[in-house]
């Protein structure tokens, strides 16, 4: 049941703390606190390429998966939804890992991309809620997330335990291919396992999450922006608000801004920006100013640090807890989802079961 919530969603979103943690703890040594994943069914120093796909919200987590691999396991990345992957045929390389994504293990695109990256000679590992699941079954790998069943159609905590997933490899295959030391690694993994107790916090501010959304409740259209690897979590945020709220909203990497989306902005079309003030803080800085020029409404999610820049033109700023940037992310996830949740709300739709969605998309 719903356990007294309104929703599922609201439930789910009350248990990031716990599918992050319970993710994380499977993957820990108890003793040393070190991440532990199972042996990987091929030479993680030798690797030549990773091919990273799923879909809608698993594609996001995906995207900052690629940001983390990039940067840390200098690993050369393809990424792409699985719709479109499935028929582009990209050449690939001998022995590389196809890298998917899928709380329910049964989306039809992923799985036909899983059936011919497997043919092609790829090895296959799979980050999956379901873990029975015929994606499961086929995979030479699976990374199991600990998030619980997820009811309501719009992926909440399944998200961020996927990107708990996905920091952990991050570090397995950065310390594998010895690219981070010891205080490196020790540091990466605090910062994730510190993240319960800091989803905990900022699960503490519905109350303030509902000002910034009754901005956005009487708008039409909305520009999520976000820069490196916040990016994906604006895509992950507008993605949210049209599922469930039915506003137009579209996310833009902050830089593109001016490149074309900017000529949308007036005081109908609030910006929501995901700003933390260790992610290329400036040059989002700067792409706001731009915004709020032109009359845009500025709504943004960052630190202490962060709120203290843009006090002077933003309309609504919550204020997260620090955190290391590795890990920011993930903790930025949860509001977003949450503003999500709260526009729906006021505009009275149906959150678990938005109109048109399902649950799991097993067609094509
Ligand atoms: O079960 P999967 O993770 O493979 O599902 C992928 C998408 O269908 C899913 O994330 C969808 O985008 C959600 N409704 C997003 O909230």
């Amino acid at each position: 049941g719903k356990d007294g919530y309104r929703h599922f969603m609201e439930k789910e979103l009350h248990e990031h703390p716990v599918a992050i943690g319970q993710t994380l703890q499977r993957i820990t040594d108890s003793v040393t606190r070190r991440i532990a994943l199972p042996p990987m069914p091929f030479d993680v120093a030798t690797l030549p390429r990773v091919t990273i796909t799923a879909c809608g919200s698993a594609f996001y987590a995906g995207m900052v998966g690629r940001y983390w691999l990039e940067e840390l396991a200098r690993l050369p990345i393809d990424i792409d939804v699985a719709s479109e992957l499935r028929y582009r045929n990209p050449p690939q390389p001998n022995h590389g890992l196809a890298l998917l994504i899928s709380q329910s293990g049964e989306t039809a695109d992923t799985l036909g991309v899983l059936r011919e990256l497997k043919a092609a000679g790829q090895h296959v590992v799979s980050v999956l809620n379901v873990e029975h699941s015929t994606m499961g079954r086929e995979s030479d790998l699976v990374l199991g997330m600990v998030a619980g069943p997820e009811i309501s159609v719009a992926s909440t905590k399944a998200f961020t335990a996927q990107l708990s997933v996905l920091a952990a490899l991050t570090i397995d295959f950065a310390r594998q291919r010895g690219l981070i030391d010891e205080a490196k690694e020790r540091e990466l993994t605090d910062s994730l396992l510190d993240l319960p107790s800091h989803a905990m916090e900022v699960l503490g501010l519905f109350d303030q999450i509902r000002g910034m959304a009754r901005v956005i409740a009487q708008a039409r259209d909305i520009l999520y922006l976000g820069r490196g690897i916040c990016m994906p979590i604006a895509q992950e945020g507008a993605l949210k608000l049209k599922e469930i709220s039915y506003i137009h909203a579209e996310a833009y990497a902050a830089g593109e801004l001016k490149h074309g989306p900017i000529s949308l902005i007036d005081p109908s079309v609030p910006v929501v920006a995901i700003a933390p003030s260790t992610i290329l803080f400036e040059k989002t800085l700067s792409n706001l100013q731009e915004a709020r020029a032109r009359g845009g409404r500025i709504l943004v999610f960052t630190d202490a640090k962060g709120a203290e820049q843009l006090k002077d033109i933003a309309e609504h700023i919550i204020i997260l807890p620090d955190v290391n940037a590795f890990v920011a992310p993930i903790l930025y996830t949860i509001p977003v989802q949450i503003l999500a949740y709260e526009v729906a709300l006021l505009k009275g739709t149906d959150v678990d079961q938005p109109r048109n969605l399902a649950k799991s998309v097993t067609v094509e």
